[in-house]
């Protein structure tokens, strides 16, 4: 099957170029995990992923993980009432079940935009008083920020395009498509 039929036929096939593909996306995610494996060699480690778009990269990230001993949780961020002009609050829709007091905390995160969605994040688990919080993000969209986030792991920078694939979505489509496609306007 052509990766590219798992787009619905309402969205026009053309307007999704090819980006980034898979194999890269495999190397950096083991340069990432390299890096990683080092910080954290003989401690313990709780990675954080961000829901939804996070599994697909926190999947492929922790089986290259092996310095550290591994714990790993999820939380759910939402945007409501996210439009074009306003964008929205962020509200925190499931929690993590893991006492991550004294613990070191990485995040992970498939791409940084604003970075607002993070902050909201970072400000509640500071509550629990972790030992270290650090981000690890597959993508990062750094000229986007509006907000003081600064991952320490940084997979690709990459411009203002919006992108699908591998975990990443639009209105839920393309999570499933193994390389990265950018949506090109139509003009
Ligand atoms: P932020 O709060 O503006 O940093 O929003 C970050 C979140 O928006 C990411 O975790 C994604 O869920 C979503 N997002 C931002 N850019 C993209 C993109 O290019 N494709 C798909 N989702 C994106
Ligand atoms: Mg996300």
């Amino acid at each position: 099957m052509n990766e590219s039929q798992k787009f619905p036929s309402s969205f026009i096939s053309n307007q999704f170029v090819p980006y980034i593909k898979a194999e890269e996306i495999d190397q950096i995610t083991s340069s990432l995990a390299e890096q990683i494996n080092q910080d954290y060699k003989g401690e313990e480690v709780v990675l954080i992923g961000i829901l939804k778009g996070s599994f697909v990269f926190m999947s492929d990230l922790i089986k290259k993980i092996h310095g550290p001993l591994v714990y790993i949780d999820f939380v759910e961020l939402e945007s409501i009432e996210r439009t074009k002009e306003n964008k929205g609050t962020i509200r925190l829709s499931y929690d993590i079940n893991i006492n991550i007091s004294n613990k070191n905390v990485l995040i992970v995160e498939e791409i940084i935009d604003t970075g607002r969605a993070l902050k909201f994040f970072m400000d509640h688990i500071k509550l629990s008083k972790p030992k270290s919080i650090e981000i690890v993000t597959l993508f990062d969209k750094a000229y986007q920020r509006t907000v003081d986030i600064k991952p320490k792991y940084i997979g690709k920078k990459i411009q203002n395009e919006f992108i699908v694939g591998h975990g990443l979505d639009l209105e839920n489509y393309g999570r499933n498509v193994n390389d990265i496609y950018y949506l090109k306007y139509p003009n």
